[in-house]
């Protein structure tokens, strides 16, 4: 009986041998006889798995914002994908916030110190002089949040202590945006001095433009509660460690 078992098994396998002679695959049923049936017919198997490995090549593009999204398909590379897609966020972050592009930015008094002809320098930093290191920074757009670029702006201010260069340039000078309205300048924290509180000022002039004379303010500071000049919309948004300190601001002209 059990011999008997043992044999059907084999009908099987004659049924497959006729299914691929009926497939007409002539030269298969020769080579059945021979026993390489057996590896021609897995030998299709391997062949998807091995197209399967190309994809998870992928994960090395998501440093590649857009590669990374077109290589999603793959469910293997979904989880690095989503890690990858990260970076770009951040780096929109630095966008400019356009809630209030309607405003333009206040104008302020010139006061009694500004000097034409200061020297174009993205640094006004006086070695020689001791105060906190300060860099300002920000964008320049038009009412319509469309950045400006190439604008002009003049940065003057008291020195740390409190004085202004009145013969010199020592810290004024001007610089441009870039394409994006983004701008940056390295100075140094500005003094206080009698009957005023804690100020930058500036002029603002896109290419071909008018000119926005203002100043900027730190917030939190003593004197801007008794500063007739003082604007609240013109407070910087000002972060600072124990050595040093920033302070960022969008102007809109
Ligand atoms: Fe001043």
């Amino acid at each position: 009986m059990s011999a008997s078992f043992d044999d059907r098994p084999t009908d099987p396998g004659l049924t497959r041998r006729r299914a691929f002679v009926l497939l007409g695959l002539a030269v298969g049923a020769s080579a059945c006889r021979n026993g390489q049936a057996a590896t021609s017919a897995t030998s299709p198997t391997p062949a998807p798995t091995t197209q399967a490995v190309p994809p998870p090549t992928g994960p090395v593009d998501p440093e590649t914002t857009s590669t990374s999204n077109v290589s999603t398909p793959t469910s293997a590379t979904v989880p690095t994908t989503a890690a990858a897609a990260e970076p770009p966020t951040s780096t929109l972050a630095p966008t400019i916030s356009c809630d209030d592009a309607d405003d333009p930015t206040v104008e302020t008094t010139e006061g009694p110190y500004f000097s034409t002809g200061s020297p174009q320098r993205s640094s006004l930093v006086e070695d020689k002089d001791e105060g906190t290191p300060f860099t300002l920074s920000g964008f320049v757009t038009d009412t319509q949040c469309g950045p400006v670029a190439q604008a002009k702006i003049e940065l003057w201010h008291a020195d740390p202590a409190g004085e202004y260069d009145n013969a010199g340039y020592r810290y004024r000078g001007h610089f441009f945006t870039a394409d994006d309205g983004t701008f940056s300048v390295d100075t140094l924290k500005a003094g206080l001095y009698p009957g005023r509180t804690r100020h930058f000022h500036l002029k603002v002039q896109p290419p071909g433009g008018s000119v926005l004379t203002t100043q900027l303010f730190w917030p939190d500071e003593d004197g801007n509660a008794d500063d007739g000049i003082f604007v609240a919309s013109l407070l910087m948004n000002v972060t600072s460690d124990n050595a040093s300190e920033s302070g960022s601001f969008h102007f809109v002209v």
